[in-house]
């Protein structure tokens, strides 16, 4: 076992860390398109009841099991239950980790370069949806460059991942967080001031439930759990590196706070910037990237603008890859003894095998793009891992912590060093409601075959 697995250096440097591994391209990119995808409104109310009954204590419920065992996803049931098939639950949730890296770090890829055109000035000249449109698929269609940038991203992660839990996780989170937060704030001030934002707000506060499918439930519990970045163990990981007199339930709640906070300003930097440029939320994985493409030119200084923004989104994105590949990588320092060093090199490269057919899947291979009945492989990996395997992982992780292991112990668990109002409330949720909600969900879609 490793004596030295490192620590967070204070609860505050783990918030920032948590909420850098939950804010990220889930808030930016997939919470936007997926909204609308969905309808807007009514899907933003699914997503929100969601976050409250299930991310929250889904949240206490890792983060009580990574503290308690000091260890990452697959050790921690291993020391609280060994010899049984438990510790199967971590080796999904590693599975998963690994391929959600693989896909994410496409898109995050792709943020580089948009970043790069942006610093060349590319977004000042005015811009029609149809030129926006060819730059998006030349890029992600070109095979060397999809492929290359994903790479790219993968190498930075490793970069940070490398230097270890304070001295590169949190350090990395420390400087990346506030700078993300300022762009932002910036970004929303703009968006919400141009023409046709009204639009943009009706579309995201209009509750139309007849749009509410199930394919649209599933998603939003999905889209909970992937922003917030469980049912994977990367929050028993993160958690394992807490200190003993840390106040678990209070970061827990901060880190919900920011991350659901973002995803909704991050709609409000989308939807009315989308409407004012005319272009209809339903785009799907490349809204963000045609849309917001179009409408720097339309700003005073655009061009800065638009470099705030692929670089807000690069950095969000990193700070999440950072947390996913740190799943994968803690799972091999704890349990395999391997060193960090040769964990992340050897995890990174495998990862960056797995994410080439997804580099593939928007036009550089035929084969890749249209399997699947055209959702491609991207696009598949995203549903399979993105929303099954996260939500699988939590009924699973519920069922562990209120049956297993037991509320009693988790509960002391969150009690040390802080102190869990609605312990009652929260057992219950952990115990009944999230498994059977989720269960319903997943059951539910599976017999309606509405599950894409
Ligand atoms: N929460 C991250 C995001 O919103 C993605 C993620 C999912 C990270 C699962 C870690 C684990 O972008």
């Amino acid at each position: 076992m490793s004596v030295n697995r490192g620590k967070w250096s204070s609860d505050f440097g783990f918030i920032l860390a948590a909420a850098g591994s939950a804010i990220g391209l889930g808030n930016i990119w997939r919470f936007p398109y997926t909204v609308g995808q969905y309808g807007g409104g009514a899907f933003i109310l699914v997503y929100l009841a969601f976050v409250a009954l299930i991310g929250i204590p889904v949240l206490l419920a890792e983060l009580s099991v990574g503290r308690s065992t000091e260890r990452s996803a697959v050790g921690a049931f291993k020391k609280l239950v060994p010899n049984s098939w438990w510790p199967a639950v971590g080796g999904l949730g590693v599975l998963c980790g690994f391929g959600i890296l693989s896909f994410y770090s496409v898109i995050a890829g792709w943020t580089l370069r948009y970043f790069y055109m942006a610093l060349g000035g590319r977004f000042g000249d005015a811009m029609t949806s149809d030129e926006s449109t060819q730059i998006f698929t030349e890029l992600t269609a070109n095979p060397t460059a999809a492929i290359l940038l994903a790479a790219a991203f993968l190498v930075l992660t490793a970069l940070v991942v490398r230097g270890g839990i304070s001295g590169g996780i949190e350090r990395a989170a420390r400087v990346l967080m506030p700078v993300f937060l300022v762009i932002l704030l910036l970004l929303v001030g703009r968006s919400v001031t141009l023409d046709g934002a009204s639009e943009g707000f009706a579309f995201l506060f209009a509750f139309d439930f007849s749009k509410l499918s199930a394919a649209a439930v599933v998603s939003a519990l999905g889209q909970a759990l992937f922003s917030m970045s469980l049912g994977m163990g990367a929050m028993i990981t993160y958690g394992s590196y807490l200190n003993r007199d840390d106040n678990v339930p209070k970061a827990a709640v901060t880190v919900a706070f920011f991350d659901t906070g973002l995803a909704m300003i991050a709609g409000l930097m989308i939807f009315p910037a989308l409407f004012h440029a005319g272009a209809s939320p339903t785009g799907g994985p490349s809204l963000i990237f045609i849309v917001m493409a179009t409408i720097f030119n339309t700003m005073p200084f655009g061009s800065m603008f638009a470099i705030a923004f692929y670089g807000l989104l690069a950095i969000a994105a990193l700070t999440s890859t950072i947390s996913l590949l740190e799943v994968i990588v803690a799972y091999f320092v704890d349990e395999r003894e391997w060193s960090r060093e040769r964990a992340t090199w050897v995890v990174t490269a495998a990862c960056f095998a797995l994410a080439v057919p997804s580099a593939l899947s928007f036009g550089g291979s035929a084969f890749f793009t249209n399997m699947f009945g055209g959702t491609g492989f991207l696009g598949m990996a995203n549903i399979v891992f993105g929303n099954y395997f996260l939500s699988i992982g939590a009924v699973l992780i519920c069922v562990f912590v209120g049956w297993k292991w037991g509320i009693g112990n988790a509960v002391a668990e969150l009690n040390r060093g802080g102190n869990l109002r609605a312990a009652a409330v929260w057992g219950a949720l952990v115990r009944y409601v999230c498994p059977v909600a989720v269960a319903i969900v997943l059951i539910y879609a599976a017999f309606t075959g509405n599950y894409l």
